[in-house]
């Protein structure tokens, strides 16, 4: 993998760079659809490649090695021949949906022990099976197996499971030179930054995972129920260490709000299941606010659903109509719904690229969290 930073813009730490990977390249800040079991839920490839134009998406490696299981996922060559996506993909470790599953699983040193969601069978993860699953997926970039912490999260706590991410890190990276690539091109491996809300806890994780010298960094253990502000103080914290010739990618976040002040902070990459599982639900995101398209105020509202035209459902279809499609519970709202706001997510961060690389991205940063703070 390469990186290459092409401007920082003067008045902020924002970046505008392109990572070149044996799938393509990427061109940062962007954002990354959620593709947790190999599908961009609700869809299809064409629209995907053609009006959302990702240049990579994630899949997650709890949910992938589970169903449809390893043997499948090899047969067919790894995830990318599996699905039929020729541009680039990212998995998860698994680590933030153990993680998730409590009172199913349990952490020690050696692993996590768990039960699938699935059928309740038992399963185990550790630092060095999770490296060996995510050879067989066949990702272009592959994430440490960590420990997400909760929030709240109380110091020594927050303090013992870093220390131990740093551990499992270490393993990740010793287990990692043992595996060659399963399909012919190249894996980035990703070490990830944890330490909950706590200053001293974040600069030493940044400092860690700095000095193992990976290709590209990420942030985790955020956008878990903390204030805004919390967040964006960790990211400050984390990214005045994170070395800037190389990647950061911060995990899980965030609204469109969160995104723009994050890459004014020097974030490069996101990932958030917000925009389609908010989709789902009737909710869409648009550069003037948030609109909740359920609501009886849109049942006779004729207009595009969203002017700006970013993909083609955003004028093929009315609000009254989308509003129809969720009140009669047909999946096709879900889908146009998912299609938009996956458009807008992609359009903001090329948005924004476009203005660091113009020179005037702190101006329209300002004016675009003023607008998008609205609900219409
Ligand atoms: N996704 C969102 N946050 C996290 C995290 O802290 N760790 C991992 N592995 N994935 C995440």
């Amino acid at each position: 993998m390469q990186f290459d930073l092409k401007t920082t813009d003067p008045k902020s730490k924002a970046r505008a760079g392109v990572i070149t990977t044996d799938h393509g390249t990427i061109e940062t800040p962007i954002f990354m659809p959620v593709g947790t079991v190999g599908t961009v839920k609700g869809v299809h490839q064409s629209e995907l490649k053609n009006e959302i134009n990702p240049d990579i998406i994630l899949g997650n490696t709890y949910h992938l090695y589970l169903r449809p299981k390893l043997d499948t996922l090899e047969k067919a060559g790894g995830l990318h021949k599996f699905m039929n996506w020729d541009r680039n993909i990212l998995t998860d470790s698994g680590g933030y949906q153990v993680y998730s599953l409590s009172g199913r699983r349990k952490i020690k040193e050696e692993g996590v022990k768990f039960k699938s969601h699935i059928d309740g069978s038992t399963h185990f993860f550790s630092p060095e099976n999770v490296m060996e699953t995510q050879r067989t997926i066949g990702a272009d970039i592959i994430m440490a197996f960590d420990e997400c912490t909760p929030y709240p999260c109380d110091y020594n706590y927050a303090k013992r499971s870093m220390h131990m991410t740093h551990r499992w890190l270490n393993r990740c990276i010793n287990h990692l030179e043992k595996l060659p690539y399963k399909y012919g091109y190249e894996q980035t491996f990703m070490p990830i930054v944890q330490g909950s809300t706590y200053k001293d806890l974040r600069k030493q994780s940044a400092e860690y995972i700095a000095n193992t010298n990976q290709q590209a960094n990420a942030i985790g253990g955020l956008s878990v129920g903390e204030p805004a502000e919390e967040m964006y103080a960790m990211t400050e914290v984390v990214t005045a260490i994170l070395p800037e010739d190389k990647p950061r990618y911060l995990m899980g976040v965030g609204t469109p709000i969160n995104i723009l002040e994050n890459i004014t902070l020097g974030i490069d990459m996101f990932d958030c299941v917000m925009p389609t599982r908010n989709a789902r639900n009737g909710m869409l995101f648009t550069a003037h606010g948030s609109i909740n398209i359920k609501n009886k105020k849109w049942e006779q509202d004729f207009s595009p659903i969203d002017e700006m035209g970013i993909t083609w459902v955003d004028t093929m279809y009315s609000k009254a109509y989308l509003r129809h499609l969720f009140a009669a519970k047909e999946m096709l709202g879900k889908q146009i719904a998912s299609i938009h706001n996956l458009g807008f997510y992609l359009w903001l961060t090329r948005e924004a690229r476009k203005h660091i690389l113009a020179g005037d991205f702190a101006e329209w940063k300002d004016k675009m969290v003023k607008q998008m703070d609205n609900r219409l």
